[in-house]
């Protein structure tokens, strides 16, 4: 295990410069920011990631909230993994039963809120347990609206990608999607649209958001008992970890339950104690009719996804289902991965609060940063060009990142100018701290 982050060549070094090339050539366009990241990681250990040219990083990222436990992943799933490959890796779970998703699938019920009876669907991925969701919530409701926020990101498949709203390239020249996504403005206490400062005054934009679903969409233009759910994100991840106050969730669900409309929780970036609790919902005080969750399910290993809903939606046989759910081998995995979560909840909570105060004070001294919030591991900073106007400083946020790179620290963006701090949950106190003066250190550099 290493103690600090070792840069033996300015990266990108020449192992990862040709490789960069080589990825270009071959590789499909996706996300990747060759500038600002040029990261080519070649292996990793713990919370350190080491890159092709040999310099090890400290992580951040957890690789957008997957590998909570660490690289390649936590001891005692590697164990689970090295078993299951003598037991059984795959069989049918779609058509032969198996004991192991059976397993998980009493496990996510018993963790999820709420006491009443709830079913499990598997599947691969955090856009599948999405599509999941949508099928349910029409198939049970028979209603086809949806309603869903802006910022929120859900997924890119076309029925996900519908209710997603982050960034108008994830949509162009792909509509028409899912007819009937409806979105609203998400309570984002720095930004919305009716410029309130939703720190200082929470009730008034929680007020304001409830009111535009209730008068402005559902007694204008959506007739309410068409509407099947409301999807939203406990804090939006890509948008910005966003943060809505307090009250929010409760009062939506209010409106909610008055027009017989599902509340669907995606936490397939918050789920597993990534906010010091199992689920992030558990800070509002709600229950959702449905869950969705991948990512931090799968311990790092492989991909596997989850939808937990109310046991009276049950599909009919044959309405849905897909080839790898269930998979015997990520079934255990997930099982071991939530056992093992379950152990660093306190370890999040109290790491939380020091993250919190340093960026807060970080916020004070540094003009740049507009905005700082978060929950347990989850926090981002905003970039601004001006606290007055709030306009977005991307460059700044760019150039942070790839210095933060430069020094050993491995951060990734979100929002439109916002930097997460997302690092493994089993990291501690001293390699937090180390990380943070890095942020430090990159943000002087950058300003
Ligand atoms: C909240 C949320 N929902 C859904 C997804 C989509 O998950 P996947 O990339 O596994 O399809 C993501 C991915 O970042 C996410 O953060």
């Amino acid at each position: 295990m290493f103690s600090k982050p070792i840069i033996r060549v300015i990266p990108p070094g020449p192992k990862a410069r040709e490789l960069i090339e080589k990825h270009r050539e071959f590789v499909a366009t996706t996300t990747h920011d060759p500038e600002n990241l040029p990261l080519v990681i070649e292996r990793g250990e713990g919370v350190w990631l080491i890159d092709v040219d040999g310099n090890v990083y400290l992580d951040f990222s957890s690789s957008i909230a997957v590998n909570n436990l660490g690289y390649p992943t936590h001891d005692e799933i590697k164990y689970v993994v090295t078993k299951m490959i003598e037991v059984l890796a795959h069989a049918a779970g779609t058509d032969f039963f198996n004991p192991y998703q059976i397993y998980l699938a009493e496990k996510l019920v018993k963790i999820s809120p709420g006491s009443h009876k709830k079913k499990v669907f598997f599947c691969n991925s955090g856009t599948e347990a999405n599509e999941a969701a949508i099928k349910i919530a029409r198939y049970f409701t028979n209603r086809k609206y949806f309603i869903a926020f802006i910022g929120s990101f859900h997924g890119r498949t076309m029925g996900s990608l519908s209710l997603t709203a982050s960034k108008p390239v994830q949509r162009k020249r792909f509509f028409p999607m899912l007819n009937g996504v409806i979105h609203v403005p998400f309570p984002n206490p720095y930004r919305n649209p009716w410029h309130i400062d939703g720190y200082e005054h929470p009730d008034e934009l929680v007020s304001r958001v409830i009111e535009f679903i209730d008068y402005w969409v559902l007694q204008h233009y959506v007739p309410p008992d068409e509407v099947a759910a409301i999807f939203f994100e406990p804090i939006q991840g890509e948008g910005g970890y966003i943060v809505p106050p307090k009250n929010f969730f409760e009062e939506l669900s209010k409106l909610a339950k008055r027009y017989g409309i599902l509340m669907i929780d995606d936490e397939v970036q918050m789920a597993l104690g990534r906010t010091g609790k199992m689920f992030a919902i558990e800070h509002f005080n709600i229950v959702p009719d449905i869950i969705t969750m991948a990512k931090s399910l799968s311990g790092g290993v492989a991909p596997i996804g989850a939808t937990i809903f109310r046991a009276e939606m049950d599909l009919e046989t044959g309405a849905h289902s897909n080839t790898y759910g269930g998979n015997a081998l990520m079934s255990m995995v997930a099982l071991k991965t939530i056992e093992v979560v379950e152990r660093y909840l306190d370890n999040v909570l109290s790491l939380g609060k020091i993250i919190k105060e340093r960026l807060y004070d970080l916020k004070e001294r540094y003009n740049v940063i507009g905005d700082v919030r978060g929950l347990g591991l989850a926090w981002a900073i905003e970039f601004v060009k001006d606290r007055n106007t709030k306009e977005h400083d991307i460059k700044t946020r760019d150039r942070v990142i790839y210095e933060a790179l430069k020094r050993g620290l491995v951060l990734l963006g979100c929002g439109k100018s916002s930097i997460r701090i997302a690092p493994p949950l089993i990291i501690d106190e001293e390699r937090i701290k180390i990380g943070l003066d890095i942020l430090e250190e990159a943000i002087k550099a950058s300003v």
